[in-house]
């Protein structure tokens, strides 16, 4: 069920700010990219292995906005697992007690992809994804 490591989010105040020091570094970086329905901008470093997704808040109710007044720096906010089927990977979290986040449908995410966030207190106190590989 569970696939690769697809991205780790870091909230920073300024996306493509964030990004120049790994593009110094030789990673690929994208352009930035608001997504309204998330209340984020985000840009990714591409890494041989995965990537970073550098979000940054947009609108007024932002959802990353509390994570980024608790930590003025940024800071890591969650970590993204590929996973085959959403469906089927979110009926078996919530039969094992997992709390899916949002109204439990898969929302489209960064990459064009359906995804989910599930609840930190049932992953270790981290802020996990999902999206459909
Ligand atoms: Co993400």
């Amino acid at each position: 069920m569970l696939g690769r490591l697809n991205h780790v989010a870091i909230a920073v105040k300024d996306a493509v700010a964030a990004a120049r020091i790994y593009k110094t570094m030789g990673a690929d970086v994208s352009d930035a990219v608001p997504l309204p329905e998330h209340g984020v901008i985000t840009v990714f470093a591409v890494l041989p292995n995965t990537k970073i997704e550098f979000i940054q808040p947009l609108g007024d109710n932002s959802p990353i906005q509390k994570f980024l007044d608790k930590n003025a720096d940024g800071g890591i906010h969650h970590v993204c697992y590929e996973v085959a089927d959403i469906i089927a990977a979110r009926d078996a979290l919530i039969k094992e007690g997992a709390r899916v986040l949002g109204d439990g449908n898969p929302k489209i995410g960064a990459h064009g992809k359906p995804v989910l966030f599930l609840h930190p207190k049932d992953f270790s106190g981290a802020l996990v994804e999902i999206e459909q590989e």
